[in-house]
């Protein structure tokens, strides 16, 4: 285990470097953090360093494959916000920024960091800022069901659908759980699916919402740990229509979209799941465009993915990756991302789950 200062140490060269900063500058920084470290076991990052830390943690997402766009984060400093009520509307701010009229702007709030006894000042339990509730009934997403549950313990009214969004739980530092019904606070953006040509698509009764806001991973930042930062990006339409959607195990919609394209559902040789799977993905990157949303479909994204490496590789720095996640599940095959290996080594700065992740979103899988 390194020590806090031996990550400092780290994290400020690679920055400083990065920013073409000169050894003096650099080594004051760290005589800084040093005295500080002594004196009070934490150190305090510049906005600058909060900034790009969070930028580094982007690049660094082995999972991710819109990591191209990793310099364009805008951040949030709220490092002084913790009281729930705060937070909520600090929570509320992000998403009206990032949802951005459609246009979504890549975000991330951050909030304060864990203290040196390890304690969080505040944090989320829901896995995204919007997702929708899950009931045993089997109405609504079942990733939910453990925090929908953990909601109507909490006195949330529940209105039973298939896509009720779900309230903020903001947990304190005394472990107190808040309950805010972030709806009736913004507009929050959802999409109606329809198809381009299937007509009674519509009546499937499909929806998803506009913004991904992960909130249950922590932000490291040269060995400071950020637990509440929640982040975004726009959407890949598969994680919609090829998983949200069509897992058995979340919406499992694949039969019903298959019996409207009027497809043979009676044996497997009909390949009906893949052609369900297909037109459901047409129609969820034609009714984000439709409305003017962002969104990227899979082939885009993994030829984004490939300028990211080829500007890796030119500055000199190696890409890690995990390929178990950067390959889409739909047509993987059809990217050159399958035909690639990919180090799954973790480097710093970087986003991971938090050790006792409060509600975990989807226990059935890895994949989220
Ligand atoms: N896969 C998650 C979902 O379907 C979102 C993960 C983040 N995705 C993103 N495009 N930034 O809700």
């Amino acid at each position: 285990m390194k020590t806090l200062m031996k990550q400092a140490e780290e994290f400020i060269t690679l920055c400083y470097s990065e920013w073409g900063r000169t050894k003096d500058e650099t080594a004051l920084r760290l005589y800084e953090i040093n005295k500080e470290i002594n004196e009070t076991a934490m150190y305090t990052h510049t906005v600058e360093e909060l900034t790009y830390g969070a930028k580094l943690a982007w690049r660094n997402a082995n999972k991710c494959i819109g990591r191209l766009f990793w310099e364009t984060l805008t951040v949030f400093d709220e490092r002084n916000t913790a009281d729930p009520a705060q937070v909520a509307i600090a929570a509320k701010r992000h998403l009206e920024f990032a949802e951005n009229e459609g246009k979504i702007r890549s975000t991330i709030t951050i909030f304060p960091p864990r203290t040196p006894e390890g304690k969080d000042p505040v944090r989320f339990l829901n896995h995204q800022l919007i997702r929708y509730a899950g009931y045993k009934d089997g109405r609504g997403d079942p990733a939910s069901i453990h925090m929908t549950h953990h909601a109507l313990q909490q006195g949330w009214k529940a209105a039973g659908g298939d896509f009720d969004i779900l309230p903020l739980l903001i947990e304190d530092a005394e472990e107190k759980v808040h309950l805010f019904e972030l709806k009736n606070m913004t507009a929050i953006r959802e999409i109606r699916l329809r198809h381009p040509e299937e007509a009674g698509f519509e009546k499937l009764g499909l929806q998803w919402y506009a913004v991904p806001v992960i909130s249950d991973m922590e932000l490291e930042i040269g060995g400071i740990i950020y637990p509440a930062a929640p982040f975004n990006g726009w959407y890949m339409g598969t994680e919609i229509g090829a998983r949200n959607l069509a897992d058995d195990f979340r919406y499992n919609k694949l039969r019903e979209v298959a019996v409207c394209l009027g497809l043979d559902v009676s044996k497997a040789t009909s390949l009906w799941k893949d052609r369900a799977l297909v037109e459901l993905n047409r129609a969820v990157i034609y009714s984000f465009q439709e409305e003017g949303v962002s969104l990227v479909d899979h082939h885009t994204a993994a030829e984004q993915f490939r300028i990211f490496c080829e500007r890796e590789e030119r500055k000199g720095r190696e890409i890690t990756g995990d390929w178990t996640w950067l390959i889409p599940p739909v047509s993987p095959a059809a990217t050159h991302i399958f035909h690639q290996e990919y180090d799954a080594e973790e480097k710093s700065p970087c986003f991971r789950y938090r050790d006792s992740p409060g509600i975990t979103s989807c226990p059935f899988s890895n994949k989220k």
